[in-house]
């Protein structure tokens, strides 16, 4: 095991005995913590597990998961590249929106999550994770705009898309999301060529 994969383990062996959202984790199946490449530029946050992710203990295995990974390959982008997670990592029973008092019990692990992969780009998905670190903004404004953010000890550009779930069965804001996801590929570029600076 990488010490990356130990500490990531640690996380999880943490969650457990702190005994984070007792009330979800009754409920739920499997604490879903993340899944994809530990060493990758871009994390994906999405919101909490729904049904499929429960049962399987991965995220975004289900009709959202599908459409992401549509997305990702008509952006030209590798799934195995990235590493996705949720700031929630219980399913909440229903699929009910995460409480507040879930998400501020679950941010330090995610904190944690990104002190050890150390993305260069984050990108959220949906408001319950943009909130975190585009505190008072509004997706409908600025989704799609990368954004540099100061985090922890050091900065990270944070991309803002609407939740692949809710563009599902919405015509426009599923049009608005393609859009922003074409876009990613630019975004990476042009970090990139800055660092090279
Ligand atoms: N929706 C999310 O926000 N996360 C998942 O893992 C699945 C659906």
């Amino acid at each position: 095991m990488s010490n990356k994969q130990i500490l990531l383990e640690q996380i999880r062996a943490d969650i457990l005995t702190n005994n984070i959202c007792p009330d979800l984790a009754k409920t739920a199946t499997n604490l879903v913590m993340g899944d994809g490449n530990i060493d990758a530029d871009i994390v994906f946050i999405g919101e909490a597990p729904g049904k499929k992710e429960d049962e399987q203990g991965l995220p975004f295995v289900g009709a959202a998961g599908k459409f992401l990974d549509k997305m990702l390959v008509s952006a030209g982008l590798n799934r195995s590249d990235m590493y996705i997670t949720n700031i929630v990592k219980y399913r909440p029973p229903d699929n009910r929106d995460p409480l507040l008092e879930e998400k501020e019990a679950f941010w330090p692990y995610l904190v944690r999550q990104l002190d050890v992969i150390q993305p260069k780009i984050v990108v959220t998905l949906g408001r319950h994770s943009m909130e975190y670190f585009l505190p008072d903004q509004k997706i409908s404004v600025i989704h799609g705009q990368p954004t540099r953010v100061a985090f922890d000890a050091t900065e990270i550009v944070v991309v803002p898309l609407y939740h692949p779930a809710a563009a599902l069965y919405n015509g426009s804001l599923r049009a608005t999301l393609i859009d922003d996801f074409i876009q990613l590929p630019k975004i990476i570029e042009i970090l990139a060529k800055e660092k090279e600076k």
